[in-house]
């Protein structure tokens, strides 16, 4: 009986199955609850409500764990780059040498986008969001891999697949940079891997060589292995639901930028920045921005700041600010913003009203610090985390699309409207 959830409604007892993950995180199964009861549930902001089993991201928001596939991201932050890290979430465990250095050369050979999509930046202006760019370019990916129309996508293949999505997305990453700056395109090299190309397409140009640091490589690195997945987040589980009405997965991961784009989602590290800019040119008084937060006035946010599911220090959040400070000290960099953003983190976290609410710096708190140091746009911050989540997005798209007796996602309401009523011809309505 101890699996066994009891729901007493009126005069009547109905018993659903409790289902037990691996890390023994419990669920009550109510996928027969509205045809025993009549009844469904209601959780706004589904935060009571599993979507699905998966295997491969494991977070424990109280104790601030998060693990790819069962490896701890600290370890994988030290150890791992995000190519390998990819092929962890994509194939479930740490690639050998070979298949590693295989997989490796496949972002190298599809990291060019058909010629013709050159022009759709013609069409954009040099101030366009780059992730409004960055979803329509992807969406349009389909219109040239129009095999990926087909539903059933063979396992075999979802690795190319993923590397092609992945390779080219940080070729459209780029070129929408090249774009706003009104320079040339710089292409992808041969000779480069992931990251150093990466940088290479962004900052060198016909005249002039960009000299690609070891410690700008490692701070990307460690950047895109932290947010290379997050389990059943926002832009995530968009990605599960346009993908379960067996849309390509294209438009899929295209719905999941425009999620992630959010404010209170991936856009939050773009926020984070004009935040501390703004602290900034009133002064850098933090006292006076936390008491703002405080008498809740214009809804004003601490961006940066908590998590539906840590309740306890996002651990990316840590590893992430260690590689800021150490990177702005071997380039000699002097940000201010992050003296501001470290006063504001230690005003912040002595406050009850941050306390009793549980709220901890995120993963978006310190990045931009990162990308500031190296050159990169505040409004390409979302874009870079953008990049690195494909990994988990193809990853998750393909569970989702493997599972068996899959279904289309479609949750149900509890209406508030009007009651029957007729309708009125227009001159007899008062
Ligand atoms: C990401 O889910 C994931 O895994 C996402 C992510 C990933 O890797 O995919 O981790 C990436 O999206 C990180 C979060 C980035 N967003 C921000 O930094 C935006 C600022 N944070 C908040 O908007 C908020 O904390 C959320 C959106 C992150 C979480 O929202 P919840 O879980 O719905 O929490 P809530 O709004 O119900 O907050 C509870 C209370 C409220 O106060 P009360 O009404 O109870 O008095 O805390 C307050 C909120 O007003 N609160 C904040 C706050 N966050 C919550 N108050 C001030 N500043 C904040 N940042």
């Amino acid at each position: 009986m101890k699996n066994t959830a009891k729901l007493i409604i009126g005069d009547k007892e109905y018993k659903f199955p409790i289902v037990e993950g691996t890390e023994h995180e419990k669920g009550i199964d109510i996928r027969n609850l509205r045809l025993q009861t009549g009844h469904t549930t209601y959780d706004p902001g589904l935060a009571n409500t599993g979507a699905c089993e998966s295997s491969i991201t494991f977070i424990d928001g109280e104790k601030g764990i998060l693990r790819y596939r069962g490896i701890p991201i600290e370890q994988l932050a030290t150890h791992s780059t995000f190519v390998e890290t990819a092929y962890l979430l994509l194939y479930g465990n740490l690639p050998k040498k070979n298949q590693l250095k295989d997989f490796s050369s496949k972002f190298t050979l599809h990291a060019m986008i058909h010629e013709d999509m050159k022009n759709f930046f013609d069409g954009y202006p040099a101030w366009g969001h780059p992730m409004g760019i960055l979803s329509s370019m992807v969406c349009s990916l389909s219109a040239y891999y129009p095999e990926l129309e087909k539903i059933e996508i063979p396992k075999k293949d979802i690795g190319t697949i993923a590397v092609e999505l992945i390779s080219k997305v940080r070729t459209i990453a780029a070129f929408s940079y090249k774009k706003k700056m009104g320079e040339p395109f710089v292409y992808p090299r041969a000779d480069l891997k992931f990251i150093p190309n990466f940088l290479n397409m962004m900052f060198s140009s016909t005249n002039r060589d960009y000299k690609i640091e070891p410690e700008v490589v490692h701070a990307l690195q460690t950047l895109f292995i932290l947010h290379a997945d997050h389990e059943q987040n926002c832009g995530t589980s968009t990605v599960r639901i346009v993908g379960s009405s067996w849309a390509n997965l294209f438009a899929s991961i295209s719905a999941g930028i425009c999620a992630l784009w959010g404010p209170l989602h991936g856009g939050a590290n773009q926020r984070v920045t004009e935040m501390l800019e703004k602290i900034q040119r009133n002064g850098g008084n933090v006292d006076k921005f936390i008491q703002k937060i405080k008498n809740r006035d214009s809804n004003t946010k601490l961006m940066g700041f908590g998590h539906r599911v840590y309740k306890n220090h996002d651990p990316r959040a840590k590893v992430i600010k260690a590689r800021a400070t150490a990177l702005l000290e071997k380039l000699g960099v002097d940000d201010p913003l992050l003296k501001i953003a470290i006063k504001l983190e230690e005003a912040a976290l002595k406050e009850d009203f941050f306390i009793e609410r549980k709220l901890y710096p995120n993963v978006d708190f310190y990045s931009g610090i990162i990308y500031r140091a190296i050159g990169i746009p505040t409004d390409m911050a979302p874009v870079m985390f953008a990049m690195a989540r494909m990994a988990g997005w193809v990853s998750q798209w393909v569970e989702m699309r493997e599972t068996p007796g899959m279904r289309i996602s479609r949750p149900r309401q509890i209406y508030t409207g009007e009651t029957e009523r007729d309708y009125i011809p227009v001159e007899k309505r008062k």
